[in-house]
């Protein structure tokens, strides 16, 4: 964790007032790579004044050392190590570990983490008849932000996390049990029976048996697409303060326990602005149809007009290639080609689409390029997901980030509850009006409609 005191440079930025004439010295803090800081933590004592960042586009929340962004150069690390190399030559487990403990596993700490992981895979049993409360056409998701958030009250012996030992039975509890939470959730909405996990598959293997086998068929898979979905497991493991993230983390600073922390992150991630996009990618390739009808859509997307965006393009960090995307082009290749569905349509349309609009000046202006959501449904969708189910897969891949960053945050001596403060524009005090003085006519008509 970095010490603010010993890593505070010796220079300063200063904020001159022209109101009342005054300088201000904010110390700036320099981070082992990534833009420096201005440390405002004094600035409203001194000055009586907040900083203003809806959106938080030049704020940095927190300080960690998971993982690192250069959104300009399109890079993208965790610990240390390039998302490429990771995705290459890693497994999903290992990253976790990683991840969790700043480090790769040594042989024996991989297979002991492993084993420790296998022991958590199975749900309270309880927890089959909170499944089966839910509408059969609920969306996945909903589904798991209610188990998700639920388990806090069956895992009772591992929500004081204040004890060292509890907080890791929680984090592996949530790295283990979430794929069979999602793969449940899958299940129940198409109406077959929940399958058990079984311990002696890895991790993935495990996850796609629980969804895809059913009690009347042998199940197989082909290592190749157990390997696709691993990939994908690591492309989406941690993404530095993201909204889901910082979700986690706000919901983690009160002091709420890390089951109802990661329920909280699900639900951010849902949204079709962050995780929920994967989904409206599917949905925007099959509306266009056809390549013929790439300028159509790429003109409503300039249009300021229409509210209409290319989905699966652009991010709020990465002003270049998203790395992730890269890796998830290769693979959504290599997946169609193993099933012998190279030819997919919606495969054609999304690289003619990228061509055109990586060509096209109002993307090349607002440095707009692809992000992993615009080839992970494609590869889904091959796969055999129904787009529902994608965001609970990132969701299943993502867990292990919020969990690492809800520790770490735990573990951080300065945690101090997030309390974001705000520019005030309503009304200044005024009398209360009473009744008979009040509109005679209703002032909300379209709300009682
Ligand atoms: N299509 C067309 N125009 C776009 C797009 C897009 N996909 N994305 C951004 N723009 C334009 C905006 O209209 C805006 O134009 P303006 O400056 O003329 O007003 C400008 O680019 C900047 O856009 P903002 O929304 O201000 O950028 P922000 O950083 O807030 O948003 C976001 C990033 C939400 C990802 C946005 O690019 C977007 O909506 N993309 C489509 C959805 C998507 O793919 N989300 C997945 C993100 S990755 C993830 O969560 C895993």
């Amino acid at each position: 964790m970095a010490d603010y005191e010993e890593n505070k440079q010796k220079n300063s930025f200063t904020l001159f007032s022209n109101e009342t004439g005054k300088s201000y010295d904010l110390p700036v803090i320099k981070g082992t790579e990534g833009p420096d800081v201005l440390d405002i933590r004094k600035l409203y004592e001194e000055t009586g004044m907040f900083t203003y960042d809806p959106g938080f586009t030049s704020t940095a929340s927190c300080d960690s050392s998971i993982t690192f962004i250069d959104g300009n150069k399109g890079v993208l690390r965790h610990r240390g190590y390039d998302i490429h190399e990771l995705a290459t030559n890693s497994e999903f487990l290992e990253v976790c570990y990683l991840l969790l403990h700043g480090d790769l596993p040594s042989p024996e700490d991989k297979n002991k983490f492993k084993e420790v992981i296998r022991n958590h895979t199975m749900l309270h049993e309880q927890l089959v008849y909170l499944y089966r409360g839910f509408r059969r056409d609920a969306h996945p998701m909903a589904i798991m932000v209610g188990v998700v958030g639920a388990l806090s009250a069956f895992y009772h012996d591992s929500t004081d996390f204040s004890d060292i030992k509890q907080r890791m039975i929680a984090c592996h509890r949530l790295i283990a049990k979430i794929p069979t939470i999602g793969a449940m959730a899958y299940k129940y909405s198409i109406g077959q029976p929940f399958v058990y996990p079984r311990n002696d598959l890895s991790y993935t293997e495990n996850f796609l048996y629980m969804t895809f086998s059913v009690p009347t068929r042998e199940f197989k898979i082909s290592k190749k697409i157990v390997k696709a979905m691993d990939r994908f497991f690591i492309l989406h493991a941690d993404h530095e303060q993201n909204a889901s993230t910082s979700t986690v983390r706000l919901a983690g600073s009160s002091g709420a326990n890390p089951f109802a922390c990661i329920a909280a992150g699900i639900a951010s991630l849902w949204g079709p602005a962050h995780g929920g996009a994967n989904e409206a990618v599917i949905k925007m390739l099959e509306e266009i149809g056809d390549v013929k009808n790439i300028p159509e859509f790429i003109n409503k997307a300039k249009n300021k007009k229409d509210p209409f965006r290319l989905m699966g393009f652009g991010h709020r960090v990465y002003k270049n290639y998203d790395p992730r995307a890269i890796v998830m082009k290769e693979s959504a290749h290599e997946v169609l080609e193993e099933l012998n569905k190279l030819d997919d349509p919606l495969l054609k349309i999304a690289i003619e689409l990228e061509k055109i609009a990586l060509k096209d000046e109002f993307f090349i202006e607002k440095k707009l390029f692809p992000n992993v959501d615009f080839y992970s449904g494609i590869i889904l969708k091959a796969l055999g997901f129904p787009t529902s189910m994608f965001t609970v897969l990132f969701a299943i891949g993502r867990t292990v980030g919020w969990i690492s960053q809800w520790k770490e945050m735990i573990e951080d001596p300065i945690n101090k509850i997030g309390r974001p403060r705000q520019l005030y524009l309503g009304q200044k005090t005024r009398q209360f009006q009473s009744e008979s003085t009040r509109e005679k006519k209703s002032i909300f008509k379209w709300l009682w409609k």
